[in-house]
């Protein structure tokens, strides 16, 4: 399958000025020339293929906007180069514009006096776009993100949710090879974030779009990508399909058995070495309660049969991590080095 794009080696460091604390200091930072250097994004690379569909996460802070930046062409790199759609943002912004859908939630783009439905009108000119797939694009997200009664209304005039929804259909009019998603459900409510993402979903389908999303709402990227990148202070901690992530960072699954009598020693011990053969362990027999951990994948069938076999059991649950758990633990982590 062919890059839609290709990111080598890219950083990005902002000049700051540097300030002293306090406001004296804020305002003597105004007139200083001493600046310092802020690693925003420090050598990542990747690529997305073709009609790939990929989440990119990371804490506040962690670089994620500078790379959208990046690849959109607002921002020059520092070092390191980036080609999408086979030109390079920074230089053929333009060119580029036609083909690429762009949205940044934290700043949505449309802020104009006109009507929402004469932006888009004016987006259909601007871009392009041909009648044929206008109507496709156009009527699709009225329909799907429940559009109709904001058309008449100017679009500053919108709340946030609505202001994100003609943002995002106006990102896509074009049908563009890639869209570059910068928290598209910043904001939203639940039932709304429902409809984005389906809608998300069958555009890209319909025209083998290419995304990049990113996002702070783990379910954006689990109902719509098959691959995530984390970012960690810059620098691309992992890169692969959100099983691999889940395999590679997700401790212990538990098989959690409330049962009718508490479990006898010397069940215990039978039961503790056939666990143990199946990849098991048992953590926990406390009265009525028994806990079986396990790391090995596809184990929770052959754990629950030896349990269901040697006890009685009132009641059976198992407890994966979920990705929002092992996110969690991976942003706590550690302490802030910049
Ligand atoms: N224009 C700028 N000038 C100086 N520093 C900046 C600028 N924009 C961003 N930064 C810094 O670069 C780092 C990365 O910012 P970025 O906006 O890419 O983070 P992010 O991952 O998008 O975070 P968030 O989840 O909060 O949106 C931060 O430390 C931020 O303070
Ligand atoms: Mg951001």
């Amino acid at each position: 399958m062919e890059n839609a794009l290709h990111v080598k080696n890219l950083s990005k460091s902002y000049q700051r000025r540097v300030r002293k604390p306090g406001l004296l200091g804020a305002v003597q930072g105004l007139f200083s020339s001493q600046t310092e250097e802020l690693h925003a994004v420090r050598n990542i690379s990747f690529s997305i293929k073709r009609g790939e569909r990929v989440g990119l996460i990371g804490e506040n802070g962690a670089g994620k906007s500078t790379t959208l930046k990046m690849l959109t062409g607002i921002l020059v790199p520092t070092e390191g180069t980036l080609e999408v759609l086979g030109r390079v943002p920074w230089k053929e912004r333009r060119q580029l514009a036609l083909n690429i859908g762009v949205v940044f939630g934290q700043r949505p783009q449309l802020l104009w006096d006109i009507p929402v439905r004469e932006t888009f009108r004016l987006l259909k000119t601007m871009y392009r776009i041909p009648e044929e797939i206008y109507q496709v694009t156009f009527t699709e997200a009225v329909k799907r993100l429940g559009l109709e009664p904001l058309l008449g209304t100017a679009v500053r005039q919108l709340s946030l949710g609505q202001r994100m929804r003609c943002d995002l259909a106006a990102a896509l009019l074009h049908a563009p090879a890639i869209a570059f998603l910068d928290e598209p459900t910043i904001g939203l409510d639940l039932s709304v974030k429902e409809q984005v993402r389906e809608y998300i979903r069958d555009m890209q389908k319909r025209f083998g779009t290419s995304l990049l999303i990113t996002t702070h709402d783990l379910k954006d990227i689990t109902e719509v990508c098959d691959r995530l990148l984390l970012l960690d202070k810059g620098k691309l901690l992992f890169d692969g399909s959100i099983r691999e992530f889940e395999r590679k960072f997700a401790n212990e699954s538990r098989v959690v058995a409330e049962l009718h009598q508490p479990a006898t020693p010397a069940s215990l011990k039978k039961m503790g070495a056939e666990v143990k053969r199946h990849g098991g362990k048992i953590v926990a027999s406390e009265g009525h309660r028994l806990i079986v951990e396990y790391r090995k994948e596809g184990a929770a069938p052959a754990l629950t049969q030896i349990i269901l076999k040697r006890q009685k059991v009132a009641d059976l649950t198992l407890e994966k991590t979920d990705i929002e758990t092992i996110v969690t633990r991976i942003y706590r982590r550690k302490p802030d080095k910049k």
